[in-house]
Formats: C-alpha cells, structure tokens, sequence
C-alpha cells in the first residue's frame, strides 16, 4: 500500500513536472503569439526558389549567395539535397541561379545552414563559408567563388569537436570564424525532445582558428544567427528563444564580452549587418510551435525587424515587415541592398520587396 502510494505521488509529480516544462516551452515558442500582417507595396516571390532560402548574404555589388534545401530536426524539408543559389538583386525579376559546385565534398548529402562571405583585402577573392549538416552532423565548408563561370570550387573542410551543433557563422579570414552552437546536444533526437523541455542556457559561441578553437561566449537558450559590425570590434548574437539579441565586444584574444541584449520580443533568426550604416537586419519567427509542427491551415508566419542604433543608449526596432505565412512561411534572414529587400526562408521561398 505505502508502496503505491510513493509511487502514484512519483508520477503525479513528474507529470506535474512535465506539465509546468510543457507551459515553459510553449512561452519560450511564443506559442500562442498570433500571425499579423504589415505589408510592403511591391513584392514579389523569387522564381526557381522552392525548398528554402534559410541564410542570405549580400556581397559585392549587389549580388546574394542563398543556401537552399536545409533539412533541419522537427522542421519541414524537402527531400531534395542542398543547394547554393546566386541572386543578382539589380536584377531581381531574373530570379537566383544555381550554383555548380566542384571539388571534394558529397553533394547528395550536402545540407547547407548558416553562410557568411568573405572577400580577400588585397586579392579581392570571394569566399563563402556555409555551414554543413551532412548526416545531421555539424562541419564547416569552405567554398571560393569563382566568378567568371560562376561556381563554387570546394577548398576545405573544417570540423572540430566544440563545432558540435553549429547554427550560423561569422567569417573573420580565409581559415577563421565565429561560429553559434544552436543546441547542448548533438543527436538529433535529443534536440526535439529532451532540450526543449529542459530550457536552460547551455548553448554557446565558439571561436575556430589553426592556433586556436575556444568557447568564447555562453549561456544562450537557443543561439542562432550572428555576424559583425562593419569596424568588426562588435558581435551581434541572436537567442532566438529568449527574444533577444546579445552585443558583444571582440577582445585581443579574440574572446568576447557582453556589453547588453536587446529584447526584441520575436524569435530572431539570422542577422545581416547593412555595411553602410551598421543597421541590422533581422529575419524572425513570429511563432516557432507553428515551424515545429507544421500545419499548412496555421502556416508560420514571416516577421522582418531592423535596428538601428543598435550601438547607443536607445536602439530603434522596427517591425518592418511581416505576414501571417499566407505569401511567405518561417522567415530566417532578412538584407538589404538598393532600396530592395530580400526575405529568406527556412524551407519556403523567398521574397524581394521595395523598401519605399
Ligand atoms: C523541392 O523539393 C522537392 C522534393 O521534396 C523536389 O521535387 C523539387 O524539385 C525541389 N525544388 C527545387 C526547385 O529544388
Ligand atoms: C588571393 O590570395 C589567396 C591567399 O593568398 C590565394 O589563395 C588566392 O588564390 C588569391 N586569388 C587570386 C585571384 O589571386
């Protein structure tokens, strides 16, 4: 008797438990925000792009590499392997291309995520960074552009243990980065289930170099895009489950400390940097329980935030753009060049708008 009395109290605590980490994660998914629209005049949905424009970089004069085709844990995808994707936003109504790519690296199980550009300073090269999940494991390709022809010719690989399950990078030189860890664990199953559930901080920011590979900034949530100011003494980190976005302040050694967050009261994804005037970009989720189960009569919504200022005492966030997923479902990133705007995806299409 005694017996089953301990046990039925074990159980009804743990559903309690469970229960009250249910009504946490449901707040941290903003789960019961509902879809709005703010519309801009002119927009029109990118040809050829199905299946995913996850991260967007602008480079050059005006043109975009898109990473396409991203299979992600507990979120929609195609079964079609990944893809790279040039768009020339001067000529938006041509749509984007894809990218040939050649080299040494497996393109069936290619799975490309977060991307970041970087451009030679004295050679003027191109190179593109993108981050790989082939197999759902987490490894970082290193890609040089080969304009006349245009493709992507395969350079090397990197792959290191603290590089265990990686969101987004910053590119700082031909063979170093930045790079977010988007979740504690790195299996797969682990990440829908158990991670969600516990909801503690425990995601982190590392450092890669051939001297050096560290952890050099922690406690996210759920750390996701990130990239760098244009004097590149500054780091913008999003947590997309805490509804913020971190500055951080680069050091010597390359370590960085927190200077604030930004509460911005969306799930913020991706973050492009406007060079000219240091403004950010933001491409965000309006609702992450309608990304993890998806319901094409509930679509995920698409939401674009700007910040400026992001530097002073009082930051401006703007919503300046947003759906209720009926034209664009589960936007990630969000850039600008010429006046135009280009909304990328998770794993829907992609959208170019005139900003006036
Ligand atoms: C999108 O994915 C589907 C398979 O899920 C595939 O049939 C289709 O060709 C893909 N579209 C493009 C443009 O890659
Ligand atoms: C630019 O410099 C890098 C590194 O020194 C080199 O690998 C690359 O081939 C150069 N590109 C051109 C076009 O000269």
């Amino acid at each position: 008797m005694e017996t089953l009395g301990l046990v039925s109290v074990a159980v009804t605590l743990f559903y309690m438990l469970l229960g009250e980490r249910m009504v946490n994660m449901r707040k941290m998914y903003l789960a019961s925000r509902e879809p709005v629209k703010n519309h801009l005049l002119n927009c029109a949905l990118l040809k050829n792009l199905d299946n995913g424009s996850e991260d967007i970089t602008v480079f050059g004069d005006g043109l975009a590499f898109i990473s396409n085709g991203l299979k992600y844990p507990g979120v929609s995808s195609s079964d079609a392997p990944g893809k790279i994707f040039l768009f020339d936003l001067k000529a938006s109504a041509m749509g984007p291309v894809e990218l040939p790519i050649s080299g040494n690296i497996d393109l069936e199980t290619f799975n490309p995520h977060g991307i970041s550009v970087y451009t030679h300073p004295t050679n003027g090269t191109v190179y593109l960074f993108v981050v790989n999940h082939p197999h759902h494991k987490s490894q970082v390709e290193l890609f040089e552009f080969v304009e006349r022809g245009s493709s992507l010719l395969h350079r090397k690989t990197f792959k290191h243990k603290l590089l265990h399950s990686v969101n987004d990078i910053v590119a700082l030189g031909v063979d170093r980065f930045y790079a977010t860890n988007d979740h504690y664990f790195s299996d797969a199953v682990m990440k829908i289930t158990v991670e969600p559930l516990l909801g503690q901080p425990l995601t982190n920011v590392v450092y890669y170099s051939p001297e050096m590979v560290k952890v050099v900034s922690n406690g996210y949530y759920f750390a996701n895009g990130i990239n760098i100011s244009p004097d590149k003494r500054h780091v913008y980190v999003t947590d997309i489950t805490a509804h913020n976005i971190h500055v951080l302040e680069r050091k010597e050694d390359n370590e960085l400390t927190t200077i604030k967050s930004i509460a911005l009261g969306s799930l913020c994804d991706n973050i492009e940097v406007d060079p000219k005037t240091g403004d950010l970009w933001l491409g965000c989720h309006i609702n992450l329980m309608r990304m993890f189960y998806f319901d094409p009569e509930n679509p995920p919504g698409s939401e674009v935030v700007r910040i400026q200022n992001i530097l002073s005492e009082e930051p401006v966030v703007t919503q300046v753009y947003a759906d209720d997923g009926h034209v664009i479902m589960g936007s990630s990133v969000a850039t600008i060049y010429g006046g135009k705007l280009l909304i990328g995806t998770v794993f829907h299409k992609a959208l170019c708008c005139d900003l006036e």
